[in-house]
């Protein structure tokens, strides 16, 4: 089975990023029987500490950043789906990502990355998570990593399965993405 761990960078309860991996989550066993993603709760991300090296250098890991350090660690891709804010890649997000530093080269080395930017016109947090992803080492695919222009606020689970256009470039997402984890995962043994 290809694990893949879902990530999104909103912690809004109606976000569109959520909602487009919850899609994903429903659509993956249609895709292919060996995917299965799992969305790393928002409200785990939210509970992660601001990023301080001190902690980093003493060994004092906050208990959320082992979760999901141990969740990038156990999944054979990552998928991620951010909004844009001021500019940039979600702060949660990226904080996030700032406490992998101590870590690099041994939880996401090399693993496959796929980008979702689904808004009608942000581009930087797009740039910004490929950038980020690089500096740690993973793999993007760029295959499976797509801007879906969708306006904000609008969109739910249910719409976008609904939507046959967005729900196939979602299935090619995840079709691309899977065949890419299996390489990898083969490469790799
Ligand atoms: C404070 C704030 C700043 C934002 N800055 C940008 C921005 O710089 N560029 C952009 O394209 N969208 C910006 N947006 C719009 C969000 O990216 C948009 O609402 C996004 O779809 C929210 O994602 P979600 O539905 O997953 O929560 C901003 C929204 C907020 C609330």
């Amino acid at each position: 089975m290809v694990k893949i761990l879902a990530i999104s960078g909103s912690l809004r309860k109606n976000s569109s990023n959520t909602a487009m991996l919850r899609a994903a989550i429903i659509l993956a066993p249609r895709i292919s029987s060996s995917v299965e993603i799992t969305l790393f709760p928002p409200e785990s991300l939210e509970a992660i500490p601001h990023f301080n090296p001190d902690r980093e250098t003493a060994g004092d890991i906050p208990e959320a950043v082992m979760t999901f350090r141990n969740a990038l660690a156990e999944a054979d891709g990552i998928l991620i789906s951010s909004p844009e804010y001021v500019g940039g890649v979600a702060g949660a997000l990226k904080n996030t990502f700032d406490w992998m530093i101590g870590s690099f080269g041994l939880d996401v080395y090399q693993k496959p990355f796929a980008i979702l930017n689904i808004s009608t016109r942000a581009t930087k947090a797009y740039e910004d998570l490929k950038v980020i992803t690089r500096t740690m080492g993973g793999n993007i695919i760029e295959p499976a990593s797509l801007h879906i222009p969708l306006p904000s606020n609008t969109v739910t689970v249910d719409s976008i399965l609904r939507n046959p256009k967005l729900s196939d470039s979602l299935g090619k997402v995840i079709e691309e993405f899977g065949n890419a984890i299996l390489v990898s995962v083969s490469q790799n043994k």
